[in-house]
């Protein structure tokens, strides 16, 4: 496994790699790995035959009064962690690097990114975009692995590669959770004992959320505001937002034409977590769906 700093390195390696005819696998991190980046590698190594993980905390994705200073970072641990996985090359470029002093161009995908997380986080998604759409053009894979773990980061993804014609196929990998079901996260570092134990309440909801609406329950306003009383009754956490929208398109949900995703944001002291789940069509439902024809 290599380490590599330099943007023109990195495309020098690509280059190679493409006239062996090799395909190029690709996750973009921010570090401080854990198992649901390493689920990410897996997928990848499924599509292709050289592997490239990217650590960066990328600072145009975080707000002025953000963690990112504070963002955790162990390099060491994640290379250790990368060749375990048998990657090939961690690319792994300073701030300089990959922001000049005089940037200013941005991709920024309109509507999508000003819902859900985009909300409390206006400058989030272009942040997200930008150094995505940067890295693709210096890695230049052929595919590229991000987590259901972040579902609007995902959707947005998505969208601009479509857009913008990038010529990378875009896997999306289930998330991965702790065994009381949180779904893991770098920030989970940040969380006390106390707020640790309460985190757990946010799957409990989603779980609550999806035996509602298998149970029949098509009011989504009524299924939020259970997950709602659910958390504020067992944690002390401070809801920032739960919301049920098209899983594909982030506008209104249509049990009967869309998948539904419940996806949530919420604040436990200082740190805050996102998860979320996808209510299937309506159209397997038992009610919905034609009698079977006996042949
Ligand atoms: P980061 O938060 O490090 O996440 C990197 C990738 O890992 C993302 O695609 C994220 O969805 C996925 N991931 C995180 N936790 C996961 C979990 N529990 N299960 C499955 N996948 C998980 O997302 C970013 O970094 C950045 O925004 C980035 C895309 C690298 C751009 O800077």
């Amino acid at each position: 496994m290599k380490v590599i700093k330099t943007i023109s390195e990195m495309r020098q390696w690509s280059r190679k790699t493409k006239m062996r005819r090799q395909k190029i696998g690709f996750v973009p991190t921010m570090g401080y790995l854990h198992e649901g980046h390493l689920s990410l590698i897996r997928e990848a190594h499924k599509h292709a035959d050289q592997i490239v993980v990217s650590i960066y905390v990328n600072p145009t994705q975080f707000g002025p009064n953000e963690d990112f200073d504070r963002y955790p970072r162990d390099f060491e641990h994640d290379e250790h962690l990368c060749r375990n996985e048998g990657v090939d090359i961690v690319f792994y470029p300073h701030d300089e690097e990959m922001y000049g002093p005089f940037h200013k161009t941005y991709i920024i995908t309109e509507n999508l990114a000003d819902v859900l997380c985009g909300k409390s986080r206006p400058t989030h998604f272009r942040g997200v975009t930008t150094i995505v759409g940067k890295l693709f053009n210096i890695v230049q894979p052929d595919i590229a692995v991000f987590g259901q773990k972040d579902a609007q980061q995902a959707i947005i993804i998505k969208r601009m590669v479509e857009d913008l014609n990038f010529p990378v196929q875009i896997e999306i990998a289930p998330i991965i959770r702790e065994a009381d079901g949180l779904a893991m996260s770098s920030r989970n570092k940040y969380l006390s004992p106390r707020h640790r134990k309460e985190a757990t309440v946010l799957y409990r909801s989603l779980q609550l959320a999806k035996k509602e609406y298998a149970n029949g329950n098509n009011d989504l306003e009524s299924i939020k505001e259970k997950m709602r009383k659910l958390i504020e009754s067992e944690s002390s956490g401070k809801i920032d937002y739960i919301e049920a929208v098209d899983a594909q398109t982030l506008g209104t949900p249509n049990p009967a034409t869309g998948e539904i995703l419940i996806a949530l944001a919420v604040y436990f002291g200082t740190t805050r977590l996102i998860d979320n789940i996808i209510l299937a069509k309506r159209l397997n439902d038992k009610k919905t769906r034609e009698p079977k024809r006996k042949n």
